[in-house]
């Protein structure tokens, strides 16, 4: 940034400082006297705000903010900021000369004299709008992959579900039958008890069901790994065959995470999905939880996580295969049977929490997926809210 030590620089004379700042167009470099008045503008600054140097020169730099800010004293915390602290940042709508406005990432530094006094400031504002844009896009379009993954997962444990309910039906239609057939009191209250457990588990399961199911913006909060491992055991005993058998494997008091508790699910019942397509015939899925240190030995990642393994006894992935799975529609599945999502949405969800994905597999030793999220910061000084 240009500082005051620049302008005096011996091998570059202060006229070359002011030809290359003016020469910059793709941002707006320009500097405020210490009460935010405009006193340099350069090519860029004109390029993105459209004012010429003669009509904002003197002029105060709530000038380029919107309404609502200046009512709101944005610009003057702002400045304020980067007169006590030196420097301040700042992201958000700005208005050009002809009223439309773009999306702004801006820089306040203080320059100082040699003898430490303010004498200005440096601003340096560049239009993000595009990247904002397309940042926007691509939430909506994971958004919409997200619910499409949703539904798919809802269609796997639903023909479970469908099976699991009729046994319930079962146990109702049958229980209610004999109760009306005998006389005897005590067997009347027996098969009511029957019908009133079978209906709860009912309620349960289609509570279950439509947590799972609601639309849900990304909606991050502190969340007890054991809480949501149980709920996703729960959905997914119906969709194992008898043949696989899940155990879950929880160190005791597994710190907090914060992640969106919905996405969470869907992403273990993805990779509870894969391990289960993997098993032909008897197998185990073990799903192991515990709580990590991290020095930079998984993608640079440093601190307090929680690790989600989950380890089958399927088939294994060849190597040439591995570098592809995260990719979006890579499938090996049968048409029909797998959309390729799954990984993908896998690795997209740990990348925005803060976490990362690992794969561990050999042909014919099965596979290990290791899902790394933060701990929540906050543990000390507040209640798990979940
Ligand atoms: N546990 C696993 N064991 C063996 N291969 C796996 C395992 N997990 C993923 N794979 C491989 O990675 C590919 C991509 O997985 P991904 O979950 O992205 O898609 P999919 O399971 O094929 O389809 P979808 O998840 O959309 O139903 C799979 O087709 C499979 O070849
Ligand atoms: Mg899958």
């Amino acid at each position: 940034m240009v500082s005051a030590d620049c302008l005096n620089h011996p091998i570059m004379p202060a006229h070359r400082y002011e030809q290359l700042v003016q020469s910059v167009v793709d941002y707006a470099i320009y500097m405020l006297d210490p009460t935010g008045h405009v006193v340099s503008w350069n090519a860029g600054a004109q390029r993105i705000k459209g004012y010429r140097a003669d009509e904002v020169i003197g002029q105060h730099f709530s000038l380029f903010f919107t309404p609502q800010d200046c009512a709101d004293g944005r610009p003057d915390h702002l400045l304020r900021q980067a007169l006590d602290q030196g420097v301040a940042q700042d992201e958000g709508w700005r208005v050009r000369k002809d009223g439309t406005q773009f999306w702004a990432l801006a820089a306040l530094d203080v320059i100082r004299d040699d003898n430490g006094q303010i004498i200005g400031l440096a601003k340096v504002t560049r239009d993000i709008t595009d990247r904002r844009e397309s940042a926007l896009q691509l939430d909506a379009v994971r958004a919409q992959l997200f619910q499409a993954q949703k539904l798919e997962a809802l269609g796997q444990l639903t023909g479970g579900l469908a099976h699991d309910f009729n046994n319930m039906l079962t146990i109702i239609m049958s229980s209610a039958r004999l109760a009306l057939a005998t006389q005897d009191p005590a067997r009347t209250q027996r098969m009511l008890q029957h019908i009133l457990e079978a209906g709860q588990r009912g309620i349960e399961l289609t509570q279950q069901l439509l947590s799972f199911a609601r639309h849900r913006k990304l909606d991050v909060a502190s969340v007890a790994p054991a809480d949501l491992v149980a709920a996703t055991r729960g959905l997914l005993e119906h969709a194992l065959p008898g043949s696989i058998k899940l155990k879950v494997l929880l160190q005791p008091d597994l710190p907090l995470i914060e992640v969106d508790a919905g996405q969470l699910q869907m992403v273990l019942l993805n990779l509870l999905f894969n391990a289960r397509d993997a098993i032909t015939g008897q197998g185990v899925i073990a799903l192991t939880v515990d709580g990590v240190e991290l020095t930079g030995e998984v993608d640079g990642l440093l601190g307090s996580f929680v690790r989600f393994q989950v380890q089958d006894s399927g088939e294994g992935i060849p190597a040439d295969v591995i570098p592809r799975i995260f990719e979006p529609f890579f499938t090996t599945k049968p048409f029909g049977k797998g959309t390729g999502l799954g990984l993908s949405q896998v690795y997209g969800f740990a990348r925005q929490s803060g976490g990362a994905i690992c794969v561990d597999s050999e042909p014919g030793r099965g596979t290990c997926m290791q899902l790394y999220l933060p701990m929540y910061q906050d543990q000390t000084d507040s209640q798990p809210n979940r």
